[in-house]
């Protein structure tokens, strides 16, 4: 039975729950650090430049930047769940950074302000509109300086129907079980996650559907936002164990630059 996607799915999704269904990948210190490893090698990062982490779920990339010294970092997302998790944290560790709630396609932030923009952790792909990740992309073009660059971290498309499990479900602790069924419609994963507490009962059952990119279309897409493409990287993989990591398994990390 074809999955029926709610197309607000995004707005509703990525809340206290999401720590939990996706610790395994944005709650373990461990792939944090690889994948800054990752953006400090790929950006050839600069203690003092300004850092966008544009759609930056619980600021994890920020924080860690910030321990490595890059302490100018801006934090935007969407979620005002997410969004309090950063200012609670940031406060946490008495440190002080620009954490805003807003659409990524609409940050409000001047032009040409940052010298890198980071969209980690498969953020893009959410909305139904056509041209949604391009506004996302056109944001970030205008945003950063002449020279800036961006980086994106996405699930390659090129391997999904490789590594795809129409079914996938695991435990978290003794309490939790996350199901996901799934489905690819044109260039789209859909699913429905149902997320039960063996003590509560259902937690969860919500829909939802990200668009995924080849190497060569993400590449198209960012030409088309202005971007120069400079590098791709099309096996990354922070994971040390294999498992259904909800389509995060294979993921291509690419920078354009603004010229
Ligand atoms: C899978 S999470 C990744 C979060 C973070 N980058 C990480 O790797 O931990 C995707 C995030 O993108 C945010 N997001 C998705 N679409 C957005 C939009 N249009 N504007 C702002 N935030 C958005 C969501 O709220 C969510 O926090």
């Amino acid at each position: 039975m074809a999955i029926e996607i709610d197309p607000e799915w995004w707005k509703k999704i990525f809340d206290r729950l999401y720590l939990l269904t996706d610790a395994r990948s944005v709650c373990d210190d461990g792939i944090t650090r690889l994948e800054v490893d990752i953006i400090c090698e790929m950006l050839s990062l600069q203690r003092g430049q300004k850092i966008l982490d544009l759609c930056c779920g619980h600021g994890r990339h920020s924080f860690e930047l910030y321990e490595r010294g890059f302490m100018n970092c801006t934090l935007v997302d969407y979620s005002s769940f997410l969004i309090d998790c950063v200012h609670k944290e940031a406060s946490r560790r008495n440190i002080e950074m620009e954490i805003i709630q807003a659409d990524a396609r609409t940050t409000g932030l001047s032009p040409e302000t940052f010298d890198v923009v980071i969209i980690m952790g498969n953020s893009l792909g959410y909305m139904t509109e056509i041209d949604s990740d391009l506004d996302i992309l056109l944001e970030s073009f205008r945003v950063l300086n002449n020279g800036g660059q961006i980086l994106v971290d996405v699930i390659n498309g090129s391997s999904i129907n490789d590594t795809f499990n129409p079914c996938a479900w695991h435990e978290i602790g003794d309490d939790i079980v996350v199901c996901r069924e799934r489905e690819i419609v044109d260039n789209r994963v859909n699913a429905r996650e149902i997320v039960l507490s063996k003590k509560e009962g259902l937690l969860r059952d919500q829909t939802y559907s990200i668009r995924f990119y080849t190497p060569g279309s993400i590449k198209k897409l960012l030409e088309q936002a202005g971007f120069s493409v400079s590098t791709t990287c099309t096996d990354f993989s922070p994971y040390r164990k294999k498992a259904d990591f909800g389509c995060m398994n294979d993921r291509m990390i690419i920078v354009g630059s603004k010229m």
